[in-house]
């Protein structure tokens, strides 16, 4: 397909300071003693926001080559908007990724299509590639099938964005997050190939043979390699699995 796999590490609110310089320097040693082949794979983590410069400076000290991301950012780029954090801060501590329009987002902060619209375009506006996540709940599911409210999300997240935008789409079926039930990847397939029709309608066909599109949901050692064979999932947005070195190593080294 030409595009690098992606296997992002969302550690969501776990791992503190001293906690993420550990699971870093052991993630790193555990890839480079099995061999792992860098560039074959884009290995991405998602710490807190809080950790972000730590993990940062220790990348750049020990040459480390995982892309680093935010779990979210404000649409505002500075100004009175107390504990909100700009993605132009986000942009100076290198990060290339955050993570826009997650389920737990949507779920707890009531973030609607719109305003993962308008995080989306912000973290374009400072470089930094967003990571959109859409995915249906058990109660879409049975109204609509899994199609139709992913679908929807996406629309309206690149309304509005140029063909050149550099995104990710992550398709996290809401019911496969946290639940050791993961979509089959024919299940998975099937709706990744409806968002990168999407990307083609909105963006340009350009854009749907770049962009990736990731699957999250449950994703562990023992899946992963089913996921990775299917032609329109070009990676994974791991949650749960990500936590554990041995395991997120084992993920990363799918092949
Ligand atoms: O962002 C990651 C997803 O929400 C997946 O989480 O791997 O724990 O199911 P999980």
């Amino acid at each position: 397909t030409g595009r690098t796999p992606f296997i992002a590490g969302n550690w969501k609110m776990n791992l503190d300071h001293q906690q993420a310089i550990a699971f870093v320097q052991k993630l790193h040693w555990s890839l480079k003693e099995a061999k792992h082949v860098e560039g074959s794979v884009e290995v991405g983590i998602f710490p807190p926001f809080t950790d972000l410069r730590t993990v940062q400076t220790l990348l750049d000290a020990d040459k480390i080559s995982f892309a680093l991301g935010a779990q979210d950012l404000s649409t505002k780029d500075s100004g009175a908007y107390t504990g909100e954090v700009s993605g132009a801060f986000l942009a100076k501590l290198n990060c290339g990724y955050v993570i826009v329009g997650h389920s737990e987002r949507r779920e707890y902060h009531d973030e609607t299509d719109e305003v993962v619209a308008a995080k989306a375009q912000a973290a374009l506006r400072h470089g930094l590639v967003p990571v959109i996540c859409v995915g249906e709940t058990s109660e879409d599911l049975e109204k609509f099938g899994a199609s139709a409210v992913p679908v929807g999300q996406l629309e309206v997240a690149l309304e509005g964005l140029p063909s050149e935008a550099d995104i990710v789409v992550a398709y996290e079926p809401v019911w496969a997050i946290g639940s050791g039930q993961a979509a089959t990847p024919e299940q998975a397939q099937e709706v990744c190939a409806k968002l990168r029709d999407v990307i083609a309608a909105k963006l340009g066909p350009d854009a749907a043979q770049r962009t990736r599109v990731l699957y999250g949901g449950s994703v562990k050692s023992t899946n992963i390699a089913s996921f990775m064979r299917e032609p329109d999932i070009d990676g994974a947005l791991v949650g749960g699995a990500s936590l554990v070195v041995g395991e997120f190593a084992a993920i990363v080294r799918y092949q």
